[in-house]
């Protein structure tokens, strides 16, 4: 069963000073829930939103028609997951959000100066250690050198990595790897952070280790996640809604709304409740032929 009130944030007093100043025509949360696939142009809520997709479209000049009349939209605050199955659109998606590719169709709004973006490798510099890797970013942002070291070393400390400032990527584990890659994207200070499949190569311990620290990260931080995984667990562990796309072209099909409160315990994946919802989601999944 999925929940069938509003889809707000499930955050105390979201940060909304972080919100973006730069967008035009802004849309509005959808109403709600049981499974709904449309985002409403219902004006009550209160947040903006960060990140909004409306009718986007993508067919690659071979004809591949990757995604179809995509439209959510993600407010500061919420956690908004994709779940789909593989070749579905979803990296095409970030790809369009983030400048790296452009829409057929519809239009993406978002400020692309604080949008922070996590790939499903870490993408590390082999020849620099952790911490030059970190400052990378900042390197390129042209932030002073003494700037970036102090943005660095505290992204470091945030994501647990203090004491492993000199090693080299080739001797740290997959999990601190990614520790690295989301600390460099901290040093920008995203408003709107977008992670594509960041801990599918990982142990199952490894990953709920990194949902938790997620978790922490985005309460703190209050950004407006979206957050791709084709693990179900994880979507609902994470998210404020969860979204579930249809094999290629890729549509959003239904968006679930996620009750539990924040702080989440790692128990919560155990109950009852989680697996209700846990199983709605997958059946809705299964339901578009597609797997996850
Ligand atoms: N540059 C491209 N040209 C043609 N087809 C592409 C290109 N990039 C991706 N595709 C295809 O578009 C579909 C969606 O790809 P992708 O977004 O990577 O899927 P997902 O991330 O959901 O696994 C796939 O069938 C993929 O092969
Ligand atoms: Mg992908």
């Amino acid at each position: 069963m999925s929940s069938a009130t509003k889809p707000e944030s499930n955050l105390q007093e979201p940060d909304l000073s972080r919100q973006n100043s730069n967008m035009a025509g802004q849309t509005s949360e959808p109403p709600a829930a049981q499974a709904s696939h449309e985002e409403s142009p219902a004006t009550n809520h209160a947040a903006r939103p960060a990140l909004v997709f409306s009718g986007v479209s993508k067919i690659f000049p071979d004809s591949t028609h990757a995604l179809e009349g995509v439209s959510f939209s993600v407010s500061q605050g919420e956690f908004f997951t994709v779940v789909g199955p593989s070749g579905c659109g979803k990296s095409t998606l970030l790809r369009i959000a983030s400048g790296l590719d452009t829409a057929t169709a519809g239009k993406v709004e978002v400020d692309r100066e604080h949008l922070g973006y996590i790939f499903q490798d870490a993408t590390l510099l082999p020849w620099r250690p952790v911490i030059r890797n970190v400052e990378l970013l900042g390197e390129l942002h042209h932030f002073s050198t003494q700037e970036r070291r102090k943005l660095a070393q505290q992204a470091i400390k945030t994501v647990g990595l203090e004491g492993f400032e000199n090693h080299y990527p080739d001797t740290l584990s997959g999990g601190m790897k990614m520790r690295v890659s989301i600390a460099r994207t901290l040093t920008l200070n995203p408003s709107v952070f977008m992670f594509d499949e960041p801990f599918g190569a990982l142990d199952e311990i490894t990953r709920e280790r990194l949902n938790e620290e997620t978790l922490s990260l985005f309460i703190r931080e209050q950004f407006a996640g979206l957050f791709i995984t084709h693990s179900i667990s994880e979507a609902v562990f994470l998210s404020t809604r969860v979204g579930v796309m249809s094999p290629r072209p890729g549509k959003i099909i239904d968006i679930f709304d996620v009750p539990f409160p924040y702080p989440r315990d790692p128990e919560l994946r155990f109950t009852p409740e989680f697996a209700e919802l846990a199983g709605a989601v997958s059946a809705s999944l299964r339901a578009t032929g597609g797997k996850a």
